[in-house]
């Protein structure tokens, strides 16, 4: 059985979703759909991320407890990905019992193999990123050189994770599998990273600094560092590790079944090293299989600044579903970003996507059903309707290697031409004439059959990034249900009934 497991990142519980957010999860989401299309069993995670420093500090500023905006933020990205229909399996929370036992489970293991030792740290740490810069790093203004906030002075005991040992290993890894790391242009910026000798890793903080975290299982004045607990997530929810293994029986537990190793970790550029080297090394030194691919996408991009709730230029995905759909928001944002580059957001942009849905496959739509009721008293005609035969098998096949190959935004754009060449179908073979006309029954049995059978590899090739829409216009064409990708190639709707109903996608004014 083919079996993937796909992950987004789990994002901080620090605010509510934005469009940012949203992309991954859409994206991770289409790909789900995608795979489960193919016949795939599909195990699709999310969640949110609730330790560390930065969490501490957004609750103390709205007078909460930690755990209190944690709850409240898990319950609003929750609900948000409910609304763009996110057809996830699992929503994992850092302070959920069981993950805080595998992050347990994972630290002994690698406590008892000696690859975690305690020294003292001295150095810069930025509370918005979560991580220590260098002197050098942070310059004479102390500023951190991501995010330009200020730097606080540390000197505190640490534990560190040998991630150095590990640093010719991940290389030679990542030469053996030139698909490991997606875009390439990512996968050689790691490499370059690569380059400098690699640092050990803290992976501790002291409770008197920060007391929100995993406790570590050998010092119970320390809590483990947020992204080490954020990133083992991944393996609480594939089931691989017992979350009750005490500190006597530091191993794992295989439960056989398991969904580990994860097959995709999808997340945005940001958070490529923690991901393609932090994490790798880390399972490497557990003892686990790593993740089979990594694909890193780019930014939504507000006039030249990226979109982040630390810059306040967020834009909000829920309130434009409203105007233009679940759907809307969902084919925007995966048809105007292409896999892997930044993108500007734009209402401009967004609108003109909204209506070439609207005026290329709405239209499509509304005119080839209009035209069976009209001429065909709504019932699809018994012929070959093989008129878009070439231009649906070569789709087809483009689409899927597209989405084989990560690349979404093209499999978008070819599958959108396949309705505008419809469209030009339907003028060049000018049904309207074709029923003036006493001989032109068969032909325009043809054109009709070919129209309906054309929308139901539509509807298979848009179901995973419009499923509602696509399900509902597999409805008005009579099937029970959008076809698989495999059913489309060689599906035949004659004696089906169709149904007009509301436009697929109505107009929206601006
Ligand atoms: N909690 C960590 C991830 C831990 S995963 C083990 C984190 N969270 S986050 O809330 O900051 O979300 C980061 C992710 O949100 C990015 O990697 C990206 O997927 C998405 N985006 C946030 N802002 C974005 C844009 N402006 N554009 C595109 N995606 C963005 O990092």
């Amino acid at each position: 059985m083919n079996r993937r497991y796909l992950t987004t990142p789990i994002y901080y519980a620090t605010g509510d979703p934005h469009l940012g957010h949203a992309y991954t999860t859409v994206l991770a989401d289409t790909l789900a759909r995608y795979y489960r299309q193919t016949g795939a069993e599909v195990r699709f995670l999310t969640g949110t991320d609730e330790h560390g420093q930065k969490m501490q500090e957004a609750a103390a500023k709205r007078d909460m407890t930690p755990i209190e905006l944690a709850d409240q933020m898990a319950e609003s990205f929750e609900a948000a990905w409910k609304d763009l229909n996110i057809s996830f399996d699992r929503f994992l929370r850092t302070s959920e019992p069981e993950h805080i036992g595998v992050v347990s489970t994972v630290l002994e293991r690698l406590w008892a193999k000696g690859q975690i030792y305690d020294d003292v740290y001295s150095g810069w740490y930025c509370v918005q990123e979560e991580r220590y810069w260098t002197e050098r790093e942070v310059g004479a203004e102390h500023l951190c050189p991501d995010c330009k906030r200020p730097v606080e002075f540390v000197e505190e005991k640490n534990y560190f994770f040998r991630m150095s040992d590990y640093q010719e290993r991940l290389i030679q890894h990542i030469e053996d599998h030139p698909g490991w790391i997606v875009p390439g242009t990512r996968r050689n910026e790691i490499l370059g990273f690569l380059k400098q000798p690699l640092q050990d890793l803290s992976i501790s903080r002291p409770k008197s600094r920060l007391a929100w975290g995993v406790t570590l299982p050998f010092d119970p004045d320390h809590v483990c560092y947020v992204w080490v607990d954020a990133l083992i997530n991944y393996v609480t929810a594939s089931g691989l590790l017992d979350p009750d293994s005490g500190p006597d029986q530091p191993g794992f537990t295989d439960q056989g079944n398991s969904w580990w190793p994860a097959s995709l970790h999808i997340m945005g550029k940001d958070i490529i090293t923690t991901h393609a080297v932090y994490w790798p090394t880390l399972l490497m030194a557990a003892d686990l299989p790593l993740p089979k691919q990594i694909l890193a996408h780019g930014w939504w991009i507000m006039e030249d600044e990226k979109m982040a709730k630390s810059v306040g230029n967020v834009v909000d995905p829920l309130a434009l579903r409203e105007d233009y759909g679940t759907d809307g928001v969902r084919w925007y944002l995966l048809r105007d970003m292409p896999t892997g580059s930044d993108a500007s957001y734009t209402p401009e942009r967004f609108h003109a996507r909204y209506d070439e849905l609207a005026n290329v496959l709405g239209n499509l739509a509304s005119r080839a059903i209009s035209m069976i009721v009209k001429y065909r008293d709504g019932i699809i005609p018994e012929a070959a309707g093989d008129g878009l035969e070439a231009d649906i098998a070569s789709t087809l096949s483009a689409v899927t290697g597209h989405m084989d190959a990560l690349r979404v935004h093209d499999a978008m754009a070819t599958s959108m031409d396949l309705a505008r060449t419809a469209n030009g179908y339907v003028d060049r073979r000018e049904p309207w004439s074709q029923a003036k006309d006493p001989s032109g029954a068969e032909d325009l049995d043809e054109t009709l059959a070919s129209l309906a059978r054309v929308l139901a590899v539509l509807t298979a090739l848009f179901l995973p990034v419009t499923p509602q829409k696509m399900t509902d216009l597999a409805g008005r064409l009579g099937l029970k249900s959008v076809p698989t990708l495999d059913q489309a190639r060689s599906i035949s709707l004659g004696g089906l009934r169709v149904e007009k109903g509301a436009p697929l996608f109505p107009r929206v004014d601006r």
